[in-house]
This record gives structure tokens, C-alpha cells and sequence, in this order.
């Protein structure tokens, strides 16, 4: 059985003075017997954040990290840096992070890499754009997104896999249970052609507009071993999606 993942990415939300509040108002609250919740603040939220959560089954991840340990790389974050002060987890290559930011599969590769050998778990998000999909391009898309990144590596089940189709984020328009469901099966597939057996202790997890409504049913599905939460995650609403009715 694997365990299922809740994270919550706060993308660029939340002063670090605001996050006491909010992590309190929902500590206490969320159950986490079953299942790793991670929440995954900025940068300067993260020590007060880990600090917060030092003692209760939440962890903390980072949304982003540089593949090199240190140098001349003004205005980036190591993975070393991150686990020096606590941090567990990071998501790598974001699809907001490839629109933005060039975010490549081949730096998504070297991060994931560098996360791995840092001890770090990655959370390496895939998806394709409605564009894609409407073209029936999504599955060459993911295929594509996860070989480049993952065929030079050594992967084994800490791994987390997110996948997130692009016209789901932050749009209110959740991917159908089947939809996803079938996506993550596919993800599964392909990383069973490239790593074998492995593939079925490895997470993979269903990103875009999840909430406290749709996420009981996504969770369900046999293929989606959890979520990744951006809008809902800000929000007290967290406290009822971590919650969810199995
Ligand atoms: P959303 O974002 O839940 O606001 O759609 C998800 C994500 O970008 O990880």
C-alpha cells in the first residue's frame, strides 16, 4: 500500500509573519495518521514554517532549488542549503517554474539528482497544456517530460511524481476523476519501462484546482496516491481536504 501524500504549495502567498497564525489554526486539526502532509512555503517562510511544525507529523518542503551546491548563482538556493536548516522535501520543475522561469526537463533532471543525492525527496512535477491535450498530445507529453528528466538517473520509491495538466492550475477546472486517474496510470507505466518494479512503490499524485470537495473522489482513484494543492492549501479549507472522507 502506498501512502498517500497531501502538499500544499503556497506558491508566492503568505508574509513570513502570517504563517503562525494560519499553522496553528490548522495543526490541531489535521490528521495525519494516514498519510505525509508537507507544506511547501517560500523561502524566507520556510524556518519559521519548520520551526512551527518542529514536534507534529507535518513536514516542510521548498518549491524550487538549485542543482549546483554553492557559488556565483545570485538569487538561488542550494539543495544543501534547504537541508541544513530542516527542510525534507522540494518540488522540482513546477510547470509555473518551466513557463516563467526556463525550467527545462534537463535542469528539471539535474535537480532532481542533486535533491537525491542531498537526501532530499523531490516532488518532480509533469503536464501538459490544453493545447496538448486537444491535439491528443498529452500522454507523448508526459512520457517525454518524465524520460529526459529521469532515464540518466537512479530512481527508486522515495521518489514523488506530480502530475499537474497545465489548464487544471489555479483555473477552478479539476481534471475528471477519470482524466487523472488515467494520466497517472500512464505515469506509472512509464516509469515501470524505465525503473521496473519500482514503479509501483513510487507516489504519483494529482495536481490542479483540488479541494475540499473534489479531492475525496480523486483519492479513490487506484492510480493517485495523493495531491498537490496550491489555492486550497491556503486556506483553513485544508483542514477538510487533509481530512478527507475514504
Ligand atoms: P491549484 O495549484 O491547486 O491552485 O490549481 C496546484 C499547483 O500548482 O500545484
Amino acid at each position: 500500500m502506498r501512502k498517500k501524500v497531501i502538499a500544499g504549495n503556497w506558491k508566492m502567498n503568505k508574509l513570513a509573519s502570517e504563517c503562525g497564525e494560519f499553522l496553528n489554526s490548522i495543526l490541531t486539526e489535521i490528521n495525519t495518521d494516514d498519510k505525509d502532509v508537507i507544506i511547501c512555503p517560500t523561502y524566507v517562510s520556510l524556518p519559521s514554517v519548520i520551526n512551527i511544525t518542529k514536534g507534529t507529523n507535518v513536514k516542510t518542503g521548498a518549491q524550487n532549488a538549485h542543482y549546483e551546491t554553492s557559488g556565483a548563482y545570485t538569487g538561488e538556493v542550494s539543495c544543501e542549503m534547504l537541508k541544513d536548516i530542516g527542510c525534507e522535501y522540494v518540488i522540482i520543475g513546477h510547470s509555473e517554474r518551466r513557463k516563467y522561469f526556463a525550467e527545462t526537463d534537463e535542469t528539471v533532471s539535474l535537480k532532481v539528482k542533486k535533491a537525491y543525492e542531498t537526501g532530499l525527496v523531490p516532488i518532480m512535477c509533469i503536464g501538459e497544456s490544453l493545447e496538448e491535450r486537444e491535439e491528443g498530445k498529452a500522454f507523448d507529453v508526459l512520457s517525454a517530460q518524465i524520460t529526459n528528466a529521469l532515464r540518466p538517473l537512479d530512481i527508486d520509491e522515495k521518489l514523488i511524481v506530480a502530475y499537474e495538466p497545465i489548464w487544471a492550475i489555479g483555473t477552478g477546472k479539476t481534471a475528471t476523476d477519470e482524466q487523472a486517474q488515467e494520466a497517472c496510470a500512464f505515469v506509472r507505466k512509464t516509469l515501470n519501462t524505465l525503473f521496473g518494479d519500482v514503479s509501483e512503490k513510487i507516489r504519483v499524485l494529482y495536481g490542479g484546482s483540488v479541494n475540499a470537495k473534489n479531492i475525496s473522489s480523486l483519492m479513490q482513484m487506484p492510480d493517485i496516491d495523493g495531491a498537490l494543492v496550491g489555492g486550497a492549501s491556503l486556506k483553513t479549507e485544508f483542514i477538510q481536504l487533509v481530512n478527507y472522507d475514504k
